[in-house]
């Protein structure tokens, strides 16, 4: 990254489109209902964004690589059919993998605006800056928010946006809330839009088991940081030695779960709450599950959201897909 060439970069504020709960109302609803869960947009401050960029990089963590090498190998087909106009990437973190599509974008001559949407503005403007000094014709735009609130003040061009969604992140929704999500985005893309999504595909158990149990512990990190975001944002007092990561694949629903385990009886106290958290020693708090399609769900899940499979590019042995789709 050429970070001695970068220019200053300001976050805007994305507009919502409906009220979403503040983190206080999600933690009385989903701490203190059953089962126990907490939406995952709260593992990104700037040290969980950190840690997850570093989860990136471990062995165990096939989703990264595995995705961007299929999109350096399809960028420059992407970038021809889509041609865009605007890059829109939803929860784009650092935005690593979206440079191989501006890399095709510098080799076709075709130079799109940048918006990247993300609820982390630190890591929006690290990675805008380091953007703007290594594609100095890339017009960068950061968008702060949670794009959970509403799509529909997301900017566009006229024509010829590109929305990209990677990393698999479609599969932290629900089935209810991907659909419901998908049909938000189907409804802001005009023809000559198009849509990138990357999602990972169910494989053997102990892959995925060791994907989000992986030996240097960085899930484990990122898992309990939700902990500590809740302690500096609400006054709370978890105890994080009080608490076990635990991720196991759930056949049944093809997905991940990933929790916090309480290791004995405690009471949570919240500044900000009336109420005090009462956990038993084994009790467990689900705190992100991370859904694994096959070919035939993941098309039929676009379709039903209005969204038509221009092409199904798969990685190696099927282990991930990125589909383009557009407006039907
Ligand atoms: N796209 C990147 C990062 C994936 S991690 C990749 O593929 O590697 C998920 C990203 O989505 C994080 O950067 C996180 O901050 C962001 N995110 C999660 N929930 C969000 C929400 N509700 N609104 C906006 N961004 C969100
Ligand atoms: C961002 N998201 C797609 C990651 C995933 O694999 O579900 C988050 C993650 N959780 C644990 N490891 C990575």
């Amino acid at each position: 990254m050429n970070t001695a060439l970068s220019t200053p970069i300001a976050c805007e504020p994305i507009r919502p489109t409906r009220v979403v709960p503040s983190l206080s109302e999600d933690v009385a609803r989903g701490l203190f209902g059953a089962p126990r869960t907490l939406p995952p947009k709260y593992f990104y401050d700037e040290r969980g964004s950190l840690l997850f960029d570093r989860i990136c990089d471990v062995p165990e963590y096939y989703p990264t690589r595995t995705e961007s090498a299929l999109l350096q190998r399809i960028a420059r087909e992407v970038i021809e059919t889509a041609r865009p106009e605007r890059i829109v990437e939803l929860g784009s973190g650092t935005s690593r993998k979206t440079r191989h599509l501006f890399d095709a974008c510098a080799e076709l001559e075709c130079h799109p605006t940048y918006a990247p949407v993300d609820v982390c503005d630190e890591v929006l403007v690290a990675s805008g800056e380091a953007l703007s000094g290594d594609y100095p014709w890339l017009d960068v735009r950061p968008l702060v928010g949670d794009y959970t609130a509403g799509l529909g003040n997301l900017p566009r061009r006229a024509t010829r946006n590109l929305v990209v969604f990677l990393g698999g992140t479609i599969g932290n929704f629900t089935r209810e809330q991907a659909t419901d999500f998908l049909r938000e985005l189907r409804a802001m893309l005009a023809p000559g839009d198009t849509l990138l999504l990357g999602a990972d595909r169910v494989k053997q158990p102990d892959v995925l088991h060791a994907a989000y149990n992986d030996d240097a512990g960085l899930t484990a990190e990122f898992n309990l940081n939700l902990l500590r975001v809740l302690n500096r944002e609400l006054g709370a007092d978890f105890d994080l030695d009080a608490f076990e990561h635990y991720a196991l694949f759930n056949p049944l629903e093809s997905r991940i779960e990933m929790h916090l385990i309480a290791m004995r009886d405690q009471t949570v106290t919240f500044e900000g709450l009336h109420d005090s958290l009462h956990l038993r020693e084994g009790e467990n708090i689900l705190t992100e599950i991370s859904r694994k399609f096959t070919r035939a769900q993941l098309e039929s899940m676009l379709e039903d959201a209005g969204l038509r499979v221009v092409r199904h590019y798969e990685a190696d042995a099927h282990k991930f897909s990125l589909v383009l789709a557009e407006p039907d």
